[in-house]
Formats: C-alpha cells, structure tokens, sequence
C-alpha cells in the first residue's frame, strides 16, 4: 500500500481538490486497493469544515465529488503513515519541513513536481481571489495527479 497525504493552508480548497481528483483517478484506474489518498492543512482554522463551494463546484462541472471531504490539521503522526507528503506551495513545505522528524524516509516534496510541463513549481493560493483562481487549481492538479500516478508507476509503488 503506497499512502499520500496533500497539504495546504486551510485544506478547504486546494489539497481538497487533489485528494478529490487524485482518488478518482486511482478509483478509474482500479487502484483503490493499493493506493490510500488523505489531505490536509497546515492551519487548524477551517477544521471539521467541507471544501469551499468553490472548490466542491469547480470540481462537479470536471466530473469529480469533494462533498465528503472534511478539513483538518497535519498531525505528528501523518509523517509516520504517509510514504507521500505532497505540498501544494512553497510556504506550506517550509511549515512541514520545519515539524517532519529526522527519521522520515518518505518523499516530501512539492506536487507540481509530478506535473508533466508545468509553468510553475505551487499551485496557487484561490481563496481570495475569483473563480478563475479555481479553475486553474483543477488543471494544475488534474496535470499532476496523472503525472504522479505513472511516477508511483514506474518506481513500483502501484
Ligand atoms: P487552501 O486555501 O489552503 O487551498 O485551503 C485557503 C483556505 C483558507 C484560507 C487561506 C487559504 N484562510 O486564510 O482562511
């Protein structure tokens, strides 16, 4: 079982967004059994709460749900389940990499990382700005989720 954890600030938008799409893809390509998807948010503030109607609806016209999600904080204990801790920016690395303990043998790292030509390293922050910040985190993640898949394919973690 290979286990991956999306992190950004509030998980109400985007981390919830690529656990949406990236466990969807999993689920087409009957991978749910050997693949865990979780996410979630450096800061405690939107905890318990769904995604962002923004996001949960973005999302919807692409095909994927979100409503099931709820957001919460990273935990000690995530650097000891999850082999994948994947950031959603550079800011919200520096705060996992500033709790991850020495002994962490997973990868963590940025997830645009696994983007197949991208033009940018994070995927930016949409939650004060309009719905176009919305869309462009479903093709930022959708373009990673698939470049992370055939990744976890070709190292043996599928
Ligand atoms: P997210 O977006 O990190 O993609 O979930 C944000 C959500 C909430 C806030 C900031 C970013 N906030 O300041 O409450």
């Amino acid at each position: 079982m290979t286990r991956v954890l999306f992190v950004c600030l509030g998980n109400i938008c985007r981390s919830p967004t690529a656990h949406g799409v990236f466990r969807q893809m999993v689920d087409a390509r009957g991978l749910s059994g050997r693949i865990e998807v979780d996410s979630c948010g450096t800061a405690h503030w939107h905890a318990g709460e769904a995604p962002d109607p923004r996001s949960t609806e973005e999302a919807a016209r692409r095909g994927y749900r979100l409503g099931d999600l709820r957001a919460r904080q990273v935990q000690p204990d995530d650097f000891a389940r999850f082999d994948y801790i994947l950031a959603m920016d550079l800011s919200n690395l520096a705060d996992l990499q500033a709790v991850c303990p020495a002994d962490f043998d997973g990868h963590l790292g940025l997830f645009l990382d696994f983007a197949a030509d991208s033009d940018t390293d994070e995927v930016p922050d949409p939650y004060y700005g309009g719905g176009e910040g919305f869309t462009r985190v479903l093709d930022l993640v959708e373009a990673a989720s698939e470049g992370l898949l055939d990744e976890l394919d070709r190292r043996g973690h599928l």
